[in-house]
């Protein structure tokens, strides 16, 4: 249960190396069950989410073994997990339902966690797999798929990433040719089907909202590296464009961040890429409407981050969260530390300028902790982050660390209350 005590930072200078994505590593682990033979994913993020799901894959009957940061998979002998308990860590624990039927012909996933954010449901992934051939039911806290997939004509009824996901695994190994529309278009997506293409399977339309994917028998494993993750070098921008500084970030991918980019030069940031990576110099002076999209919109993971610079900058910005139906939690913990901000159902406004004083406060997800961690420092006063269920060590690796590094004053403490 680890304590952040906060206080202010007048201006961050210096470097931030970008670690690997999480949400790209994440499935590309889940898709490793696919492989007849080893698989060896460099760069791994030392992140709680990633040890979770090394246990959930475990728990399918895959040996996992770390060597620093490379994590090498052996899905020899896999089985439908039974417990429920690891299952529950993360959400990422139903991408297992996809890769698993399609080598052992049936699935039974326990329910999967995750952050608090909404009602986050599987009924796409289900449907999906129906359309692939399997019989599929919901019912006593699992998830259950059964049968032989073969190609099929799917439609997504929202571009879910973690269903697309799931589904491109259970159809590289189907009976010919599944085309799926209106698919995610995450980069983390465009990841995966690179992985998996490298494996072997044969998938057009990566990054396009149609993916056609023509089955194959077989896939080998093979090593690869995960991308940059663009919510960490998100994150660390809204840092950055909150104080006074020069911060550069290097190892992410700029073309990924577009859409916060354009918002933090919107808000009058001044962002510049050069050949060493991505450079934020100034803060955001002015608000900003946000309205959370699927990529290449702006990122729901970004909302609660860019809220916080949000209440730095003078004047109204205006957030619309079309993503998750609960994922303002952290508006009530900004607002303890002193912001103006009135949300109404998907709607936040906030008026920005005012100070923020320091207090207790909670992180009640990964991304609101993060975004709290960032109001501490340019709260007044000491602010005391309490992150009792760890949630931000699942999503950054180090975070507290990092912004150190650039000269934030974050202390952090093992602590229990
Ligand atoms: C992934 C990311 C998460 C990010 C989210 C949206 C990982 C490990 N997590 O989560 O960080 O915030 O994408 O960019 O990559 N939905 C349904 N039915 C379904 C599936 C989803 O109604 O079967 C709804 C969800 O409740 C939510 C919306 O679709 O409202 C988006 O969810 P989805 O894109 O599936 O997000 P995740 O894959 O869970």
């Amino acid at each position: 249960m680890p304590i952040y005590s906060i206080r202010p930072s007048l201006a961050l200078r210096g470097e931030a190396q970008i670690n690997t994505s999480k949400n790209a590593v994440l499935p590309i682990m889940a898709a490793a069950l696919l492989c007849h033979t080893p698989v060896t994913l460099h760069r791994v993020p030392q992140l709680t989410d990633v040890d979770s799901m090394a246990r959930v894959l475990e728990a399918c009957g895959a040996a996992v073994t770390r060597d620093g940061r490379d994590m090498t998979i052996r899905a020899d002998s896999l089985h439908s997990p039974a417990d429920a308990d690891i299952m529950h860590r993360l959400r990422a624990s139903i991408l297992v339902l996809g890769p698993l039927c399609a080598r052992l012909g049936e699935a039974q996933v326990p329910m999967p966690g995750g952050c608090a954010i909404g009602q986050r449901p599987v009924d796409i992934h289900l449907r999906g797999m129906k359309a692939l051939g399997a019989e599929t039911a919901q019912e006593n806290h699992l998830a259950m798929a059964r049968g032989k997939l073969r190609g099929g004509g799917l439609y997504l009824d929202f571009p879910s990433v973690g269903a697309t996901e799931n589904l491109i695994m259970a159809a590289v190994l189907a009976e010919g040719v599944t085309r799926i529309e209106n698919a995610a278009k995450e980069p983390e997506i465009t990841d995966l089907c690179d992985f998996l293409t490298g494996c072997g399977a044969r998938i057009l339309g990566a990054g396009t909202g149609t993916l056609v994917i023509d089955g194959v028998r077989r896939l080998q494993g093979m090593d690869f590296t995960p991308i940059p993750d663009r919510i960490e070098a998100g994150t660390l921008a809204c840092a950055a464009a909150m104080t006074e500084g020069s911060v550069l970030l290097t190892g992410g991918r700029t073309d990924h961040l577009r859409a916060l980019l354009f918002k933090l030069r919107e808000a009058g940031v001044i962002v510049q890429q050069d050949a060493r990576g991505l450079c934020l110099r100034g803060r955001a002076r002015r608000g900003v409407d946000v309205r959370t999209l699927s990529y290449p919109g702006f990122p729901t993971d970004l909302q609660a981050p860019m809220m916080t610079v949000c209440c730095r900058a003078k004047g109204r910005s205006v957030f619309l969260e079309t993503i998750f139906e609960n994922r303002f939690m952290h508006a009530a913990a900004l607002c303890r530390m002193g912001a103006d901000i009135r949300t109404e159902g998907r709607m936040a406004v906030v008026e920005g300028g005012g100070p923020l004083y320091g207090c207790p406060v909670e992180a009640t997800d990964l991304r609101a902790g993060a975004a709290l961690m960032l109001a501490g420092m340019i709260a007044q006063g000491e602010t005391t982050l309490l992150d009792e269920h760890g949630h931000i060590d699942r999503g950054y690796e180090r975070l507290d660390e990092k912004l150190r590094q650039l000269g934030a004053d974050i202390e952090k403490k093992p602590g229990s209350i």
